[in-house]
């Protein structure tokens, strides 16, 4: 709905478009198959100032706000999955710092994100942590002026492609999720390698790599917010933060596909008619599209209570998700039925947006865990409303 849009909205989501159609599109197949990081299109991103939108505007930023960055995303999604997240990513790294970071720390690391000069990442999965995030082992301990890092960090995206990258690690194994710590570690920091690359099924463009630390020094200036402790929750207000940006790349994809569904289905021909004019598909389509818009309003509602303020927003960021993901995964999947065999094959652009959909229901906490949250929200809202509603009544006796 274009007219729920304002000018400054508008104004996003019209060069995001610029930019995903003009060259993001013409290059994805390639990008794709040859699994190549898109650095041509992230020197268009920062050409058209849309890298750091979400970056307060005293550090360079745009200040524009979770909506329009969902905006950006869900634009370039349509065109590919893999730079939608390549772009989307750099706020995942980055909200920790501009939450929990001290002035000093915004001022040294922002700027440069702001600009795309440096690219940042978020370091919180590990090999054996990865729903359950509290139980992370990368361990911190205090030695002088220092962090020194010992451990493994998983399927880090933008991994080979970011210079910053912000760490969770253990610094007092006995406080549980209190003794988790936020820190900003910097590419080439002696004890510090960026590992194996991932073999991925889609977003294929984008670099998912093991890093790993091994007595890795890191001063203790790097901490976040400069206090031990506060990580899990930084963590875990940074995905409230970013899930809408991870249901709006659902979004475009889901979009992308039926765009592409239906300009086939107009001009594929059986039975000697266009298959558009086939009712089954009809109801196809008319699903898809409706499944569509509703995801989408469901994301756009979740990043304007982000974007004013509100509070409590842990459940409706993790419905957005879960909706949005899950209806990519049905749409491009009927997309590509849509298109029968020609579909199954690489001919068409259509078997990568279900690919790339996959990815969306399983990263930024899969769609098991988006429903727990869900669910304990829930029970903790109505246990805290006076009980009136379920009254046992007088049995009744029929006839
Ligand atoms: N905001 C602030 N604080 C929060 C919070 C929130 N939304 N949710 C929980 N916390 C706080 C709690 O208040 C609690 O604090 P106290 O100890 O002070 O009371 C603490 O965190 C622990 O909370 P829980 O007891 O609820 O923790 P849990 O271990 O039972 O469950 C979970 C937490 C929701 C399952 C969490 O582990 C989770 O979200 N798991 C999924 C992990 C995830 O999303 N990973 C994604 C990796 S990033 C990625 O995928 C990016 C990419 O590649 C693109």
């Amino acid at each position: 709905m274009n007219e729920l849009l304002t000018a400054e909205n508008l104004d996003y989501r019209d060069r995001a478009r610029e930019v995903a159609e003009k060259f993001v599109r013409p290059l994805a197949a390639e990008l794709d198959r040859e699994a190549r990081y898109p650095w041509e299109i992230i020197e268009k991103l920062k050409e058209y100032r849309l890298m750091g939108e979400w970056i307060p505007k005293e550090y360079g930023g745009g200040q524009g706000g979770v909506l329009n960055l969902c905006l950006i995303v869900e634009e370039l999604s349509r065109a590919c999955g893999g730079v939608g997240v390549a772009y989307a990513v750099n706020a995942l790294g980055s909200f920790p710092i501009i939450f929990g970071g001290t002035e000093e720390q915004k001022s040294r690391w922002l700027p440069d994100i702001a600009t795309g000069k440096r690219l940042i990442s978020f370091g919180l999965s590990e090999p054996t942590a990865g729903s359950d995030a509290a139980s992370l082992k990368t361990r911190a301990e205090k030695r002088g002026d220092c962090y020194v890092l010992n451990g493994d960090k998983k399927w880090n995206t933008n991994g080979g492609a970011a210079e910053i990258y912000t760490i969770f690690c253990v610094t007092d194994p006995e406080r549980g999720t209190r003794g988790i710590s936020a820190i900003i570690a910097e590419k080439g920091s002696p004890g510090f390698e960026i590992g194996r690359k991932e073999d991925l099924m889609g977003i294929r463009c984008v670099s998912v790599h093991n890093l790993h630390f091994r007595d890795c020094s890191i001063p203790a200036a790097n901490l976040l917010g400069g206090k031990e402790g506060i990580g899990f929750a930084l963590a875990m207000q940074t995905l409230d933060n970013a899930r809408p940006g991870v249901a709006a790349q659902a979004v475009g994809l889901a979009q992308g596909a039926l765009d592409l569904a239906l300009e086939y289905a107009r001009g594929r021909e059986q039975f000697g008619q266009p298959i558009v004019s086939f009712q089954g598909l009809q109801f196809m389509l008319a699903d898809m599209a409706t499944q569509v818009e509703a995801a989408r309003q469901l994301v756009y509602y979740s990043a304007r209570l982000l974007d004013a303020g509100a509070k409590n927003v842990t459940k409706v960021a993790a419905m957005a998700k879960v909706f949005a993901t899950d209806t990519a995964m049905k749409v491009t999947t009927d997309a590509v039925q849509l298109f029968g065999g020609y579909g199954y094959c690489r001919d068409y652009p259509i078997e990568k947006y279900m690919r790339d959909a996959k990815i969306t229901q399983i990263y930024e906490g899969t769609n098991q865990i988006q429903r727990l949250v869900i669910a304990r929200n829930l029970i903790k809202e109505s246990a805290s409303m006076e009980p009136k509603l379920v009254e046992k009544r007088e049995p009744t006796t029929v006839g």
